[in-house]
């Protein structure tokens, strides 16, 4: 029986991967920092006839991840699948974004993904696991984009882990996949912070963003999908929705063109055009 690690799984993108490797049999392994959502994840699963079971983690902090990895790995054994899916969006431009922000995006979104895979790579190898490594990244990993710099900073940063991660194991029978999704409708930017703000403005940007996010963004259970496709095929990197098939190959083929788009979009253009947005859709959320 095969045993499926997701972080995040409390919500959106990681919570619909764990009901869809529930779905094909695998025992998930759902991990978050929030306890609640996670043992929601947990009775979901259990309602589609799954197995599922509920485990803290704050992927921040390198000791958790420690007394995690030994724990899974002592009363499941070695995963087959890790999914480093746990993130945050922090918003507001580059010197909006305090150090603070900074040291907080690295930590989440870069650094756990790759400390996550150091330690269950370890464990892999060490019992002849021919597992799998997922991290999700996202196409911001390709977008130099003035709205949000340390998110898309961390980003090319797991994203170019992941790829040293597969030229150097990918021979060992480990798969290593990054999954770079564009849009998608989760609570990611509602429960997201404006970098820089005071708490009520931070939070006002985030209900709006969010509400304008749910609109717009498609289904997790397409990025659940990808990545699915990414373990059985062992995919390198899989965008996930048109834009994101279009910033891999348009970084690909003009960085520069690239970075001159995304200038484009400053911080008050980027809040004019939610605010608009949030107003034509009648105020949702
Ligand atoms: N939603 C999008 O449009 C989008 C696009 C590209 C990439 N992504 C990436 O997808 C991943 C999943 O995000 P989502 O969109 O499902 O958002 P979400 O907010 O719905 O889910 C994120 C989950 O991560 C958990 N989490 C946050 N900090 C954590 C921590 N320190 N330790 C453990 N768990 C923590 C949250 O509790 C939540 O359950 C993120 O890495 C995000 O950057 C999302």
């Amino acid at each position: 029986m095969s045993v499926t690690v997701v972080t995040g799984a409390g919500s959106g993108i990681g919570r619909a991967t764990a009901l869809r490797f529930a779905r094909r049999g695998s025992t998930v392994i759902v991990a978050d920092i929030d306890e609640r959502t996670g043992k929601e994840t947990v009775e979901l699963v259990a309602g589609a006839c799954g197995r599922a079971v509920f485990r803290r983690l704050d992927v921040a902090d390198v000791a958790d991840w420690e007394n995690f990895t030994d724990w899974v790995c002592a009363e499941y054994g070695v995963p087959d699948v890790l999914v480093n899916n746990a993130g945050i969006l922090i918003g507001g431009g580059f010197l909006e974004q305090t150090t603070a922000d900074w040291r907080r995006m690295i930590a989440i979104n870069m650094m756990s993904p790759l400390i996550g895979s150091r330690l269950f790579v370890q464990r892999m190898t060490e019992a002849a696991v021919a597992g799998h490594i997922v991290n999700v990244c996202s196409v911001g990993a390709f977008l130099p984009t003035p709205v949000g710099p340390s998110y898309v900073t961390a980003k090319a940063g797991a994203w170019f882990g992941t790829q040293a991660l597969r030229a150097e194991f990918g021979k060992q029978g480990i798969g290593v996949s990054a999954i770079c999704p564009g849009l998608i409708r989760t609570n990611l930017a509602a429960n997201g912070s404006r970098g820089g703000g005071d708490e009520k403005g931070s939070a006002d940007w985030a209900a709006k963003l969010g509400g304008v996010h749910q609109y717009l963004g498609r289904s997790p259970d397409r990025v659940a999908a990808a990545i699915e496709r990414a373990v059985r095929w062992n995919l390198s990197t899989v965008p996930v929705g048109l834009e994101a098939w279009l910033g891999w190959y348009a970084y690909r083929l003009s960085p520069s063109l690239v970075r001159g788009v995304t200038g484009l979009l400053t911080m008050s253009l980027a809040d004019t055009l939610t605010d608009r947005a949030h107003k034509l859709l009648g105020g949702v959320r």
